[in-house]
């Protein structure tokens, strides 16, 4: 009897115990004012300063957001600083464009991994960013002093637009600093952060596929993983340590922070913490929202990218360069297709519409129990009701024209890219000539001028575009995404362009792919070449790709006007929904979804229970890796100097025990974007790098379950292992900080 008291007190003490929630992706300038004091409690031995501070260095300056081009407004991975000369540990999957775009059939450091042995051998990557946070500030009342009640949507975002515009400028020292300001919680609230951003940034290493990419697209999403998901790039600055487009004279930076890492590894129920830059959340979404997704938006992208990339899988497994040149896009799509799956499948199996509804019934409660209430919100979900039914209505063939037709075969959106100079190579309208003669001479030269800068820049696009193209597979892919466009809209609903085209084949398909790929500029390099070294508009206006493209065009223009109308009236109501929320539930601390901005969870590592009497630990091991190998599979096949070391237990310091632990799972809340998150422990020591979520929460951005919802992270232990034991990059496993705690005394038993 007592035994049973004892054991039902743990257990209850389990689950009070940790008072602390892991659902929540906070604001770092906040987190003093709304959660210290439970991450404390929690394991946290950081002072508030430490981690996130505007005038030391604190943890804020180690994290940083990974994009494209020297601007941006959100990030499509996150890194974390490791040293005191920039050096940066992400995800493979973040870098692994970059790695395929320096790869090639005699350099393919997709299949074989990078490892530069010197600054002088890293790789420079001309379109990445690394964005760090100076400073971030709450602008909602200064935004929203220019709206009012009574606007319209058009009116309300235009003078938000101009305000939002007023304000990076204020902020932006003269262009010194990249300005974002972000609307939260629907537009109830407005933040402004100041980021610096660096553009020199080069690849210095990245493990082979087999390890980066371990278990491929099956074991994607998936736990039990044993994925080396890592990459490392270096932060370059000129020689003043500012930001600089790379230049050999640039030199590594010096961070204001770099997170030390620890050799301690994990145990159940030790306190962690992820910072990073999730990118999107639907935490708020109503019931009519999720019947919209699960109805009507995803089983048309499902069907389309699954047949996309089983085609494209037919020519990558017949030809290696093939399977070079599309590894990036097949990789993403696959990732995005499974995901869709994934919450297809999740958002029905934990009932989530229910789920939702029943807060919908509270809300409507809380509402018509007071006159004002009812004025203010009375409307809310029959709003949201009538425009998710009119999205509905609509969006079939938007989505079809959109993914099948302009975003279906590669060749539609690159013959797009020539619009801008088409237009440009039209004839200037007499009238539009002024009367005097010089300033006519000028406009003439002046237009002259444009179409050369445009060609120059087209020829590098060309460049790129047909250094990953094959068309072969993209005639393919062309055939395949119209017979799915022309078997889904009625007639009316097609593109008259390519109603007429079909037309001539007889209705086939194959046939008019293939006349579409010999009759047009666009299917090769010579050719477009050739016309770029001479072009005329006669030419442009005639290419059959250029026409389906134009055609597919218009088509969208005249879809979206309805969509977009039903969609706008949403907005009001998506704002006034979260608004009567939060006062409905004043005791509760509310969270933004995520935006691409900055954002901190914190929550311990735990295992979790898939289904009923199946048990997930919260480790995986080497052992496993030798347990997936399939030599006939290229997702597991395994190196056999890896092997060699596994089967050696060669572990150095980072195995314990003759075992090495390869990743492990945590309750933190974190979505797409956070990959290449930094996890770390009470001290703000590194212990992994976060890099995917689990299947059986997949519907978790639109509701977390606290029971099912895991991080799977890679242990640096792991990481640190293949740098240095597998790929011998000692180098860098010297630049880093490592700690290494004594063993810990031997604890004498609670009861
Ligand atoms: N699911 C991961 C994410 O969205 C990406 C994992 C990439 N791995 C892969 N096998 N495609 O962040």
């Amino acid at each position: 009897m007592k035994k049973i008291t004892l054991i039902l007190l743990f257990f209850l003490s389990v689950s009070f115990g940790k008072a602390y929630a892991d659902e929540g992706m906070w604001l770092p300038m906040f987190v003093e004012r709304l959660n210290y004091v439970d991450m404390q409690k929690a394991g946290l031995q950081l002072t508030a300063e430490e981690i996130y501070s505007i005038n030391n260095s604190s943890i804020k300056d180690a994290i940083v957001g990974l994009s494209n081009g020297p601007t941006p407004s959100g990030y499509f991975c996150t890194g974390e600083i490791v040293s005191d000369q920039g050096l940066l540990f992400t995800n493979h999957h973040c870098g692994y464009d970059n790695i395929q775009k320096h790869s090639t059939i005699e350099h393919d450091y997709l299949t074989d991994g990078f490892w530069a042995a010197s600054l002088a051998e890293e790789l420079p990557n001309p379109d990445m960013s690394v964005s760090f946070l100076i400073k971030m500030a709450d602008v909602t009342d200064s935004v929203l002093s220019v709206v009012n009640d009574t606007m319209s949507v058009q009116d309300r975002s235009a003078a938000i637009r101009k305000k939002t515009g007023d304000l990076r400028k204020a902020w932006s020292e003269e262009g010194k600093y990249n300005v974002v300001v972000k609307s939260f919680f629907e537009g109830n609230e407005y933040y402004l952060f100041v980021y610096e951003v660096y553009t020199d940034i080069r690849l210095v290493g990245a493990p082979p596929s087999a390890v980066g990419k371990f278990g491929g697209d099956t074991d994607n999403w998936m736990w039990p993983r044993h994925t080396g998901d890592f990459s490392i790039f270096r932060v370059y600055t000129g020689p003043d340590g500012r930001p600089a487009d790379y230049s050999t004279e640039n030199i590594p930076l010096k961070p204001k922070h770099h997170l030390p890492v620890s050799l301690d590894g994990v145990e159940k129920g030790d306190f962690t913490m992820i910072w990073g830059f999730p990118g999107s959340t639907d935490r708020y979404l109503s019931s009519f929202g999720v019947d919209f997704n699960l109805e009507k938006q995803y089983p048309a992208i499902i069907e389309l990218f699954g047949d996309k990339l089983e085609t494209w899988k037919e020519f990558m497994d017949a030809d290696q360069k093939v399977k070079i040149q599309y590894a990036s896009k097949h990789a993403v799509t696959a990732n995005s297709w499974k995901y869709l799956i994934g919450q297809t499948r999740g958002l029905k199996r934990l009932n989530v519409k229910e789920k939702k509804e029943f807060l919908e019934n509270d809300f409507s409660a809380w509402v018509a129990a007071d006159n004002e209430r009812s004025k203010k919100y009375g409307d809310v979900l029959s709003t949201m009701a009538k425009g998710y039914e009119q999205m509905g209505a609509t969006i079939e063939p938007m989505l079809y024209t959109n993914l099948a037709g302009m975003g279906g075969a590669e060749i539609i959106g690159f013959a797009m890219e020539f619009n801008s100079l088409k237009e440009l190579l039209k004839p200037i309208d007499k009238k539009e000539l002024p009367k005097e003669k010089d300033m006519a001479k000028k406009m003439i030269a002046d237009r002259k001028e444009q179409v050369s800068t445009t060609i120059t820049g087209l020829k590098e696009a060309v460049k790129e575009h047909f250094k990953d193209y094959y068309a072969p597979a993209d005639q393919k892919v062309l055939q395949v995404m119209l017979e799915k466009y022309t078997k889904n809209l009625a007639v009316e609903m097609q593109t008259p362009v390519l109603v007429k085209m079909l037309d001539k084949q007889d209705g086939n398909l194959a046939a008019l792919a293939a006349n579409l790929f010999a009759n047009s500029i666009f299917s090769s390099e010579a050719k477009i070449n050739a016309f770029l070294a001479k072009p005329d508009l006669k030419t442009l206006e005639k290419d059959p790709a250029m026409q389906l493209a134009d055609g597919f065009m218009s088509k969208t223009m005249e879809l979206a006007g309805g969509f977009r109308a039903a969609q706008a009236s949403l907005a009001p109501a998506k704002r006034l929904f979260v608004d009567g929320l939060r006062k409905m539930q004043p005791e509760k601390v509310f969270y933004p979804d995520a935006n691409s901005t900055m954002r901190m969870t914190y929550g311990s590592v735990q295992d979790y229970i898939p289904a009923d009497a199946v048990h997930f630990d919260y480790v995986t091991t080497t052992n496993g890796i030798i347990e997936k190998e399939d030599p006939s599979n290229d997702e597991f096949i395994v190196p056999a100097y890896l092997k060699e070391l596994i089967e050696k237990q060669d572990f150095g310091p980072y195995g314990v025990d003759g075992k090495l632990v390869t990743c492990f799972l945590s309750t933190n809340d974190i979505t797409g974007g956070n990959s290449g998150s930094p996890i770390m422990n009470g001290k703000g020591e590194l212990i992994g790098l976060a890099f995917d979520g689990n299947w059986e929460a997949m519907s978790g951005d639109i509701a977390f379950e606290p029971a099912l919802q895991r991080t799977i992270n890679v242990d640096i232990r792991y990481v640190l292992f293949i740098i240095d034991k597998y790929a011998g990059a000692t180098r860098l496993i010297d630049e880093l900080t490592i700690r290494k705690s004594e063993p810990k005394p031997i604890r004498t038993e609670a009861f």
